[in-house]
């Protein structure tokens, strides 16, 4: 049976008769040998493998190419080199497939852009494996975040007929029509009425949570932004909470007690992923990773942070003025700047917040919590949610949305109603907080954004 390299870089033992498959990474021949070194995926590290010239499968040495797939058959035995403990000395090799030279991951480094062009090949390289592991760990770790505190896992619709954040970024579903068969020819009447991909799973998490108390979902979302940052993607994972009972101080209390745990997950993962972006993204990360771990965020009002930085005295690009939106350098320059620390900004004007937060008693704000993280800005949004029917009946007749549309939302403030907040948690955002990985496009399997759908 196949044994990962991670387990046998791990091996407490030597071994007589192991058995490992990989992609060749390098191979250097001498006259009696070839010292290969393979990666299976498993791990950041590589296996090194000796196969004698003589050994069954060495005519095809040569062809083991950097990218080429092998298998191998061996023993596990303590490494002579000083880099890892164990190395294989093969008995048998197999060439399972040739990688030709125009293979484009040759041994030197390669560029992030040229990397993402080349979006099916990446997981290949180190830093990609890496972040691919990473992103498969704090997936688990956001699912044991919630259930360790008895939260249910809530599948909330990728199409829906309701516009969650009332951007109208939505992208439309559609089908072609089987009648005429034509190609370009899309029928709209599929669901009876416009239908979109979700830009948020909240309200129908708030029907949830107010049946079965605290409930998260965990999916992809779509908004067609056109904005082409290296913050925003048109398809991303956003986790979102949901808790009845629950006020503002709860929700930014779960906010930042989520990002705490899913900081030190990445702190105490394994196999030497995080290694790998110390050494070739950012030196400073363990540290900085360890600091927002270890100490207590900061809050601050929406209306102290503008004062602040009005004060800074700096020019932005964009102007600060009560009322308008923080946009990222804002967001950046506070957390980075000012707190240098994780920063929670609560109690938004309204005007400039969606129709389901909770009107504060200044009739002037909204029980509104953006956290901010240093290096990205927003990481999380959330809010307590309007559970008074007629303040909701009222906010909704402000945006424009009617009543029969979302009679299914207004119904639970009718019947039962409750306090109840949640959050949304951008989960490529955090991991490029954990990785430092400077750019959405990096941490995501296959980028989704303007002008950009391969695949
Ligand atoms: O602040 P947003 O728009 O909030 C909501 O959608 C609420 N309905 C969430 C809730 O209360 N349940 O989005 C939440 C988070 C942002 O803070 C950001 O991290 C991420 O989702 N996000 C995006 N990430 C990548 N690309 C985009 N285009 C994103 N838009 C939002
Ligand atoms: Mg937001």
């Amino acid at each position: 049976m196949r044994i990962l390299v991670r387990d046998l870089l791990r091996s407490t033992d030597p071994s007589d008769s192991i058995h490992a498959a990989g992609w060749v990474r390098t191979r250097r021949d001498s006259k009696a040998f070839s010292f290969l070194e393979i990666n299976d995926g498993s791990c950041a590290g590589n296996l090194q493998i000796i196969a004698d010239v003589g050994i069954p499968g060495s005519e095809h040495l040569a062809k083991m190419s950097t990218g080429a797939s092998v298998a191998v058959e061996g023993k596990l035995v303590a490494s002579q080199g000083g880099n890892q403990a164990w190395e294989v000395q093969a008995t048998s090799i197999r060439l399972l497939g040739e990688a030709p030279d125009d293979f484009p991951l040759q041994k030197k480094g390669h560029s992030q852009e040229f990397l993402r062009s080349i979006a099916h090949l990446r997981p290949r390289t180190n830093l990609y494996g890496a972040m691919f592991r990473i992103r498969s760990r704090m997936s688990q770790a956001v699912h044991r975040f919630f259930q360790e505190r008895s939260f249910y896992y809530v599948h909330t619709p990728i199409i829906t007929a309701s516009d969650c954040e009332g951007a109208g970024e939505m992208f439309r579903v559609t089908t072609l029509d089987p009648v005429s068969g034509a190609k370009q020819k899309f029928k709209e009447d599929f669901f009876g009425k416009a239908a979109h991909l979700t830009v948020s799973g909240q309200l129908e998490g708030e029907l949830f949570a107010t049946a079965l108390g605290n409930i998260y979902t965990f999916g992809p979302t779509f908004r067609a932004e056109n904005s082409n940052t290296s913050r925003h993607a048109a398809e991303f994972w956003m986790i979102e909470p949901e808790m009845a009972f629950c006020d503002l101080q709860g929700d930014m209390d779960l906010a930042e007690a989520m990002v705490r745990y899913l900081v030190r997950e990445a702190l105490e993962g394994q196999d030497g992923d995080l290694a790998i972006f110390e050494k070739f993204v950012d030196k400073g990360l363990r540290e900085r990773l360890e600091f927002v771990a270890n100490h207590p965020f900061e809050r601050v009002s929406y209306t102290e942070a503008v004062e602040i930085l009005k004060k800074s005295g700096k020019s932005f690009e964009y102007p600060v003025e009560y009322g308008l939106n923080l946009q990222s350098e804002h967001e950046r320059w506070l957390t980075e700047e000012y707190f240098k620390k994780p920063t929670t900004v609560f109690n938004y004007p309204k005007e400039i917040k969606p129709f389901y937060m909770r009107l504060n008693e200044d009739d002037k704000t909204v029980t509104a919590m953006d956290l901010l993280v240093p290096g990205i800005g927003e990481i999380v949004g959330g809010s307590q949610r309007e559970e008074r029917l007629d303040v909701l009946l009222a906010n909704m007749e402000r945006h424009g949305l009617s009543v029969e549309d979302y009679s299914w939302y207004v119904d639970t403030r009718k019947y039962g109603t409750v306090p109840h907040a949640g959050f949304g948690m951008g989960f490529e955002r955090m991991l490029m907080f954990v990785t430092g990985m400077q750019n959405i496009r990096d941490v995501i399997p296959f980028a989704r954004t303007p002008g950009h759908c391969e695949f």
